[in-house]
């Protein structure tokens, strides 16, 4: 299937935030475009806003002043929708109200040509629901670019029960011709990335509610140990917790109120309370001038150690044994199963129980739990729990080790599977259920973690490198100490054990 061709009249409908940025992408991309909306004056106001980002681009030498001048050329403002009627492509990135969309498909579905695609930017409506009752469903078809369509990468080409598998292949070369990088989906709720990234924020947000630590601590641990850009609160103050908190809302009604995707309540009282996050000043952290950004908390020892014995595989932790070495402690290596003996303590991967738990379970006294790093050898943070019966000397030599080996070292409640490890076991684990249930390919859900979010690796690659059954041990454990269907493994994962098979294909 190929991309349309570039001098195909492409219109786009809605010229607020999405719709600008879109008809500059596809302009940049050499198509004419026409840019209507409804509202008098809009789609002039919007063009114009589209010249001072390209003159700006021009300003940083990105882009050459001819250029600038054929793409705004190759821009035009329209204020009738009968002007659309030549367009081979309509975007509307109009209001999110499945009424009005569907008033509008048709019309255009009476006013354009037979063959002309009609995508929709929605990012929460089903595909499905806005065909229904056209003559042409098979026309229909979501294309669902992430805020600000320019710059990010990512484009969900989103494929309803009636999309014909032509449009929906022509849309995704489209989008690969404009510089984008597409991925298929299947219209389910949040689609790829709004159902994905939800335990990203829910994760963050019960272990805070449950004490886990405080919010700068947990967003440190999130970007320094997990390789996030941002942690989960500074990331939903950014968002808004108005939008992030529909979004969930709307992800966790279409799921038929499935606990998995249960809003938290504390985000709700936010919400609540008018404390929306940056744009209003307060969200979790407070932007006022002069406000300070409270500091991550971080464990210090008294303690000096010469080194440590391991015992058996670490599994993802191994690396940790290099970094611990390259910084002059003596590690020995014998046989076991996978714990660190430093003085009286014992230090091991979390694997999704409590320490006290696993302490009582295992037998093992004085047990420091690890969580997950991306990159043990580059992580400048790394979190830690312990059993109730870990003595302060045995727990200070854990830290001095910790320490020792250049890491800033944050100590939780005795919570199961710490903060990394369960925010990525639960991200993998909905990855996982959305494979299975054919929204997407493995490939392409990694990708659309990466491009339309910025995940540092695709869950399910992230559950790879793990080891699938490691990843299913610590959603088991999770689930067995919540007593939740929250933290119920996928089948897929399950499967993937079983068969001995990849989750990727
Ligand atoms: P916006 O409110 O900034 O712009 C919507 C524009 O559509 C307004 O200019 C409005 O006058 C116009 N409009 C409303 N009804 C119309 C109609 N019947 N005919 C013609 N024009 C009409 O909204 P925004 O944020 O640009 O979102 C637009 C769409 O994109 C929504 O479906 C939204 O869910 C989706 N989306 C939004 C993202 C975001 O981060 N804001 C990200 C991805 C998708």
């Amino acid at each position: 299937m190929h991309a349309l061709h570039s001098t195909a009249q492409v219109a786009v409908i809605g010229a607020g935030a999405m719709g600008a940025g879109i008809a500059q992408v596809a302009a940049q991309a050499g198509h004419p475009v026409k840019l209507y909306d409804n509202r008098p004056g809009a789609a002039a106001q919007a063009v114009a806003g589209i010249d001072r980002q390209l003159q700006r681009l021009v300003e940083k030498g990105k882009l050459q002043p001819a250029d600038r001048e054929a793409i705004s050329a190759r821009l035009q403002p329209v204020d009738a929708i009968e002007a659309l009627a030549d367009a081979h492509l309509v975007i509307e990135a109009i209001v999110e109200n499945l009424q009005i969309k569907q008033a509008l498909l048709r019309q255009l579905e009476s006013l354009c040509a037979p063959a002309c695609i009609l995508a929709s930017n929605t990012s929460s409506l089903s595909i499905t629901s806005l065909a229904a009752g056209l003559q042409r469903p098979q026309q229909v078809v979501g294309m669902h670019f992430f805020n600000p369509a320019p710059l990010m990468a990512l484009v969900e080409v989103v494929s309803g029960l009636a999309t014909a598998p032509e449009v929906a292949a022509t849309l995704y070369e489209t989008a690969k011709a404009w510089g984008k990088q597409p991925v298929h989906a299947r219209s389910t709720p949040g689609f790829i990335v709004n159902r994905v990234a939800r335990p990203f924020y829910a994760e963050s947000l019960r272990l805070l509610q449950e004490g886990a630590a405080d919010c700068a601590t947990l967003d440190a641990l999130l970007r320094d140990a997990g390789g996030f850009r941002m942690g989960a609160f500074e990331l939903t103050d950014l968002i808004g917790h108005d939008v992030n908190y529909a979004v969930t809302c709307s992800v966790f009604d279409a799921f038929h109120g499935d606990f998995r995707f249960q809003p938290s309540l504390v985000q709700k009282e936010l919400v609540d309370a008018g404390r929306l996050g940056r744009k209003s000043g307060q969200g979790f952290y407070c932007y006022a001038d002069g406000a300070e950004r409270p500091q991550a908390l971080a464990l210090h020892s008294q303690a000096k150690v010469d080194g440590c014995v391991v015992e058996g595989q670490l599994g993802v932790m191994q690396p940790l044994i290099t970094r611990l070495r390259d910084r002059g402690l003596s590690v020995t290596e014998r046989a076991g199963t996978g714990l660190i003996r430093v003085g009286e303590a014992t230090l091991a991967l979390s694997d999704g129980r409590m320490a006290s738990q696993r302490a009582r379970e295992d037998g093992l006294r004085n047990l420091v739990l690890v969580d997950l790093a991306l990159d043990y050898q580059a992580a400048s943070r790394i979190a830690i729990s312990w059993s109730a019966d870990t003595t302060g000397e045995a727990l200070d030599q854990a830290v001095a080790l910790l320490r020792q080996a250049g890491l800033n070292v944050s100590g939780l409640t005795d919570l199961p599977g710490l903060v990394v490890l369960r925010t990525v076991a639960m991200l993998a684990n909905e990855a996982a259920d959305a494979v299975l249930q054919g929204v997407a390919s493995a490939g392409d859900i990694d990708l659309a973690m990466c491009a339309g979010v910025n995940y540092p690796q695709g869950p399910l690659a992230w559950a790879e490198q793990m080891g699938v059954g490691y990843t299913l041990r610590v959603l088991e454990n999770l689930q067995r100490s919540y007593g939740e269907s929250r933290y119920r493994p996928s089948l897929m994962l399950r499967r993937s054990v079983a068969q001995g098979a990849r989750l990727h294909d």
